[in-house]
């Protein structure tokens, strides 16, 4: 090991010599003891209003990463949120009663954010505000450029309050999760419900389109939001979306795996991440191996995992992988053309395959048999290269094959486990990736929640501790014959129980903002003003303006914005504003410009025009490091 002098080194002066192999010199068993530890606590040191490395996140928000540059993680996604407190419900509903706290601000913050007004749109009246991924810190919206809307968030969001929902019912607090926590859940079944069917940004914000970890976490959401319904004897109507979107989620295979991303234009393969996250999201204990809610056990499931995991063998694409034998964990990203900070493997993913083996061992032993299909011989011919197709192993014999493969999977899973031990530095912090060339150098985001809770649930997983159940035992979700596109549409109203403040449907004039201003490749204009549609002068919260019908000759940009000035109308000022690459600083147009906004209910359109009042700005040039974005 050619750097474990410098270990020595770092280890000497923190925390002496004794523990100076640690994280890697240690046995796997107590790696994950103690790395189990600190990825907690890095979790909650990253949740609002005490989180150590987090200060000015509110209450309940759960900040991706404290990196405030390169990338700049210092918001909230939905995303990250919810899956983070998916698993902070079952640690609790495991004995951690300390956690509840966190859980009760986490219900609290996000009935609050489910209400404000948003560059996907707002609560009110149709929910298409709850699509938004992703808030500042201190719960306000974020008007800069994104991939939106993202659809799995809502859905995420109620599978973590659904799983609290069920513990408080079971604890004889049913009132109080039928008054302050199931309007929240309601309103995001309501926007699942609405919503399945259309495209949106997949969970890594970048494809345009229909995505399976969407698909399969909205499926899971509308099933035991469904079930609770009827335990507190109120109505989802969303809910009865459930058999479509399961179908639905069946037309992502391919024939030899899950195709990531469909309906989209993103010219991929469909190998990804995705669809190995999206079956441990959906894992339930007690599923049957065939159920169409796709669980790690499942053929199809185990076929595209070995798919994914062999598609990173290739050394050329992760020359860290390079040497392993075919039979043994590796490093995994999120997909093979990824170029997010070169594209790297990602601890979250290279635990959630741990997780996944985990899980599916799991499944085999609580049903008592492993059946092997053509589909899923070739996952077993890599563990239990005597495996025939079409077989059912049974548990109780003794000289089964059973056993066999259920100690050769288990040491699968604990060797992507080692390989992120390898990669863990000595403060067992986890970043979000590490780099695919040695030494595997941890990279982009530090400390990234993501990243801890995974860590958290795979060791749960690995100690035999599952969540609750989920899908009902009874038959009546076996697939509808053929798949209907349909849609219920959905009824919102801010969850004031919780802790929403009164919202009414907003009261909006959309004015179209267009300015000449010749811009350089990578800088890019937006519009902002004295109004919180306008981000209130700061330019981080500022509208983002279209280029497509930019040309040299013409060099147009656009914005189309909904105002909110009341009915009474109003003046606003605003100007525009120039962001330069490579974190230069913005450009702002000399003088303010105003706009005469009439109020709502009346006429629509406003029309502006006009040419860049000021300096241009210029490009950062080689020398800058670039945020590849
Ligand atoms: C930031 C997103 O969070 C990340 O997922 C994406 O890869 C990059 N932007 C590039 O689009
Ligand atoms: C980038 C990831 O692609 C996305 O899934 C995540 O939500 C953000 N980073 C924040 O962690």
């Amino acid at each position: 090991m050619f750097y474990a002098s410098s270990l020595l080194l770092l280890a000497g002066v923190w925390v002496g010599s004794t523990v100076a192999e640690w994280p890697q010199g240690v046995p796997l068993d107590e790696f994950i003891v103690e790395e189990r530890e600190i990825a907690l606590r890095g979790v909650l040191d990253n949740i609002g209003p005490n989180g150590a490395r987090v200060p000015g996140a509110a209450p309940g928000i759960v900040i991706a990463s404290p990196s405030k540059q390169n990338p700049d993680y210092f918001y909230t996604w939905t995303r990250d949120a919810s899956l983070t407190f998916k698993t902070i419900v079952d640690e609790f509903i495991d004995g951690n009663a300390d956690l509840q706290p966190y859980i009760d601000d986490f219900v609290h913050a996000q009935a609050i954010l489910q209400t404000g007004s948003n560059p996907s749109g707002t609560l009110l009246p149709s929910g298409t505000g709850l699509g938004e991924p992703k808030y500042k810190a201190d719960g306000t919206r974020f008007n800069g450029n994104w991939g939106r809307p993202q659809r799995d968030g809502p859905a995420l969001r109620a599978t973590a309050l659904i799983g609290y929902a069920n513990w408080l019912v079971e604890h004889g607090e049913k009132e109080r999760v039928k008054t302050v926590i199931w309007p929240v859940i309601a309103n995001d079944l309501s926007y699942v419900g609405e919503y399945w069917n259309s495209t949106g940004f997949d969970l890594w914000e970048e494809v345009m389109g229909s995505s399976f970890f969407t698909t399969q976490s909205q499926y899971r959401s509308l099933v035991e939001g469904g079930t609770l319904a009827e335990t507190l004897g109120v109505l989802c109507e969303a809910c009865s979306e459930a058999p479509q979107v399961l179908c639905f989620l069946q037309t992502y295979w391919n024939g030899e795996y899950f195709t990531a991303n469909i309906n989209d234009n993103s010219g991929r393969g469909g190998v990804d991440a995705n669809t190995i996250l999206g079956p441990i999201a959906a894992f339930d204990l007690h599923a049957a191996c065939d159920s169409p809610s796709l669980q790690p056990c499942h053929s199809r499931v185990l076929a595209n995992f070995k798919v994914f995991v062999d598609t990173f063998r290739n050394s050329s694409l992760y020359p860290i992988n390079a040497g392993i034998p075919s039979t043994e964990g590796i490093a995994v990203g999120r997909y093979p053309e990824d170029s997010y900070f070169i594209g790297n493997p990602w601890y979250l993913i290279t635990l959630g395959a741990a997780e996944f083996l985990y899980d599916a061992v799991a499944q085999w032993a609580a049903q008592g048999f492993i059946t092997i299909t053509p589909t899923s011989l070739p996952f077993f011919l890599g563990l239990y290269p005597n495996a025939t197709t079409n077989s059912t192993y049974k548990r109780h014999k003794n000289s089964s094959p059973f056993h066999a493969i259920v100690n050769a999977t288990t040491a699968y899973a604990d060797s992507f486990v080692s390989i992120a031990q390898k990669y863990t530095p000595s403060t067992g912090s986890l970043a979000e990736q590490f780099l695919k060339t040695p030494p595997g150098t941890p990279l982009s985001a530090t400390a990234l929640t993501w990243s801890f809770a995974s860590f958290v649930s795979m060791s749960a997983r690995r100690a035999g501790r599952f969540p609750p159940s989920w899908l009902p035992s009874s038959s009546s979700l076996s697939l509808p014959s053929t798949c209907t596109a349909s849609s219920v549409t959905g009824t919102y109203s801010p969850a004031t129980a919780a802790g929403a403040p009164e919202v009414t449907v907003p009261c909006t004039t959309t004015v179209r903002l267009a300015v000449n201003a010749t811009t350089y490749y990578g800088e890019n204009v937006y519009v902002v003003g004295n109004i919180t549609d306008l981000g209130i002068w700061d330019a981080e919260n500022a509208q983002t303006m279209r280029s497509d019908r930019y040309t040299e000759a013409w060099p147009l940009w656009y914005a189309e914005v909904p105002l909110d000035v009341g009915p009474e109308g109003a003046v606003v000022a605003y100007k525009y504003v120039r962001q330069q690459d490579c974190g230069q600083d913005w450009v702002w147009e000399e003088g303010n410009r105003t706009v005469v906004v009439p109020g709502c209910g009346g006429e629509g359109v406003v029309e502006e025009e006009g040419a860049w009042v000021g300096r241009g700005g210029s490009a950062g040039g080689v020398s800058c490091v670039k945020d590849k974005r």
